[in-house]
C-alpha cells in the first residue's frame, strides 16, 4: 500500500468552505473575546501581545498543520488516526495517547466553557429584559455604580441552582448541533453563524472606533516593554495561543479528519491561524476603547467581560442595544468552539464503543455536566473547595479556574509538543510530506519549525513558567 493512502473515507464536510468556517468557528470563542484579552490585561498588555503573536506564527501554525495533517491522514477520531500515521511510518501505535490525552483534555475544556456559555445566556437575557423595560439605553445595568453591577455579577455567579441550569443549557445548545453529525449541524452552526458574528464585530469595534479612546487602546495593546515578559508571562502566552487556535485537544485532528483530499492543509491552515489571531486583536481593540472612554481601568480577569465592560455599556449612547449585540456576539462564537469541543470527545466514543452518534454526544454532555456543576459551583458554594490547593501553581483555585489553567498551561502545550515531535521526528518524512501542501522555501521553514524550534522552544517555557509556580514565585 503507498504511504500516502488515507485511512477509509467517511462522513465529511461539504465543502472546503464548510470545513474552513467550522476550523475558524472552532477557533474563534471565548478564548479571543473573554480569555485573550483578560490574560493581556492580567499580564502587562503589549509584551503578552507581541509574544502571543510571534507563538501563533512560529509555534500554532505549524502545530495546527501537523494537527489537521494527522486528521486527514487518518480519517478517524484523533487516537485512531495518531495510530494510523504511527503504524504507516513503522512506529509504535502507542503514540495514539497523546491523542487521547487531547480528547481528556477537550472533555475538561469543554466542563468549564460551558458553564461561561451559561453566563452569556444570562447576561443576553439581561440586555433583552433591558430592551423591553426601559429601551436602548438604560435598564438593569442603568444608573449603578460600579460595585452595583459588580454586584449583578457576583449575585449570578453565586447562584448555585442558576449557573448549573445555564450551564445545562449551553451543553444542550451545543448537543443539538453535534448529534446532527457534521455536514447536518456541525457546519451548519458554523456557516450561519460566522459570518453573522464578523458583521457583529466589525460593527461594534467600528462603533468603538468613533465613541471610544483607541489611541490609549493602542499603546496599551501594543507598547513592548521586554521586562515585563517573565517566564510565567511568557508560558501564558503560548497558551493563549493553544487555547485560541483550538490546539494540543486533538480538536484540529478530528476537524481535519472530516477533510476531503483537494484541500490544500497548508493554506487553509494559514487562513485559519490569521482569522482566529485578528478577531483576538479585533476583539482588544473592539473591548478597551469602550472601557477606557467610560474611564474604566482595564484589569484583566473575567471581570473585564462581566462588569466592566456592561458598565462601560450604560455609559454610551444606546448603550443596551450595543450591549445585546455584543453579548450575542459572544454567545455565537462561544457555540461554534463549544460544538468542536464536544465533537472531539464525541468522535472518539463513536469509533472506539461503536455507539451511534445521538447516544454518544449524550453520554459526554451527561459527563460534561457533572463535571461542570462543580465547576458551575466553585465560583458560590463550593467557593472554598481547592482540588488542587496543595500546589503552588493551583493555590486558592476552585474548579472552573484549576480546570482553565491544568489545561491551557499544562495538557495543551504538552499536547502541541508531542505532536510537533511526532510529525517532525516519527512520522515517516514522505507521508508528511505529501499531505502537507507547502512547497519550497516554506516546506523547509515549516519543517525546521516542526523538528527544532517548536519542541525546544516548548520545553524551554514549560519549563521556565511552571518552574517559579511550583517554587510559589508567582
Ligand atoms: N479556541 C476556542 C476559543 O478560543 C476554545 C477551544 C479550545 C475550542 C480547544 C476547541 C478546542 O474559545
Amino acid at each position: 500500500m503507498a504511504l500516502s493512502q488515507p485511512g477509509p473515507s467517511r462522513e465529511g464536510w461539504s465543502s472546503r468552505t464548510a470545513f474552513i468556517l467550522a476550523a475558524i468557528g472552532s477557533a474563534v470563542g471565548l478564548g479571543n473575546l473573554v480569555r485573550f484579552p483578560a490574560e493581556a490585561g492580567a499580564n502587562g498588555g503589549g509584551a503578552f501581545v507581541l509574544f502571543y503573536i510571534g507563538c501563533v506564527i512560529l509555534i500554532g501554525l505549524p502545530v495546527l498543520l501537523s494537527e489537521t495533517l494527522i486528521g486527514r491522514y487518518g480519517q478517524a477520531a484523533a487516537p485512531e488516526s495518531f495510530r494510523r500515521v504511527a503504524e504507516k511510518s513503522g512506529k509504535s501505535p502507542a503514540w495514539e495517547f497523546v491523542a487521547s490525552l487531547g480528547v481528556l483534555s477537550a472533555f475538561l475544556v469543554l466542563s468549564f466553557y460551558c458553564v461561561l456559555g451559561g453566563w452569556v445566556l444570562y447576561y443576553i437575557g439581561i440586555f433583552v429584559q433591558d430592551l423591553f423595560t426601559t429601551g436602548v439605553t438604560g435598564g438593569a445595568f442603568a444608573d449603578r455604580s460600579v460595585t452595583e453591577v459588580e454586584a449583578i455579577f457576583g449575585a449570578m455567579i453565586s447562584d448555585g441552582p442558576m449557573t448549573v441550569i445555564l450551564n445545562i443549557a449551553f451543553l444542550v445548545i451545543t448537543i443539538a448541533f453535534v448529534a446532527r453529525g457534521v455536514s447536518g449541524g456541525i457546519e451548519k452552526v458554523a456557516v450561519y453563524l460566522m459570518p453573522a458574528f464578523f458583521v457583529l464585530l466589525l460593527g461594534i469595534t467600528i462603533y468603538g472606533m468613533f465613541r471610544g479612546s483607541m489611541a490609549e487602546t493602542i499603546s496599551y495593546l501594543f507598547t513592548f516593554d521586554a521586562s515585563k515578559l517573565t517566564g510565567p508571562v511568557m508560558l501564558a502566552a503560548v497558551g493563549q495561543a493553544f487555547f485560541s487556535l483550538s490546539l494540543g485537544v486533538a480538536g484540529m485532528v478530528t476537524y481535519g479528519a472530516y477533510v476531503g483530499r483537494n484541500v490544500n492543509l497548508g493554506v487553509t491552515s494559514g487562513v485559519i491561524a490569521t482569522a482566529d489571531t485578528s478577531v483576538a486583536l479585533i476583539a482588544g481593540l473592539c473591548i478597551f476603547p469602550i472601557v477606557f472612554a467610560a474611564g474604566l481601568a482595564p484589569e484583566g480577569g473575567l471581570g473585564l467581560m462581566f462588569q466592566t465592560l456592561p458598565h462601560a455599556f450604560q455609559e454610551i449612547p444606546a448603550g443596551s442595544l450595543i450591549g445585546l449585540a455584543f453579548f450575542v456576539m459572544v454567545g455565537f462564537a462561544a457555540l461554534t468552539s463549544s460544538v468542536a469541543l464536544m465533537e472531539t470527545p464525541t468522535a472518539w466514543v463513536i469509533d472506539r464503543f461503536r455507539f451511534t452518534r445521538p447516544i454518544a454526544a449524550t453520554m459526554v454532555t451527561l459527563s460534561a455536566a457533572i463535571l461542570g456543576t462543580l465547576c458551575a459551583l466553585s465560583t458560590g458554594a463550593l467557593s472554598g473547595f481547592h482540588p488542587l490547593g496543595f500546589l503552588p501553581m493551583f493555590e486558592g483555585m476552585g474548579m472552573l479556574d484549576v480546570l482553565d489553567t491544568f489545561t491551557g498551561k499544562i495538557t495543551m502545550p504538552v499536547g502541541a509538543l508531542l505532536t510537533s515531535i511526532f510529525i517532525g521526528w516519527v512520522a515517516n518524512k514522505r507521508l508528511v510530506d505529501s499531505e502537507n501542501g507547502l512547497g519550497g522555501g516554506l516546506h523547509v521553514f515549516w519543517r525546521f519549525l516542526v523538528c527544532w524550534l517548536c519542541p525546544i522552544a516548548l520545553t524551554a517555557i514549560l519549563i521556565v513558567g511552571i518552574f517559579p509556580s511550583i517554587l510559589g514565585e508567582s
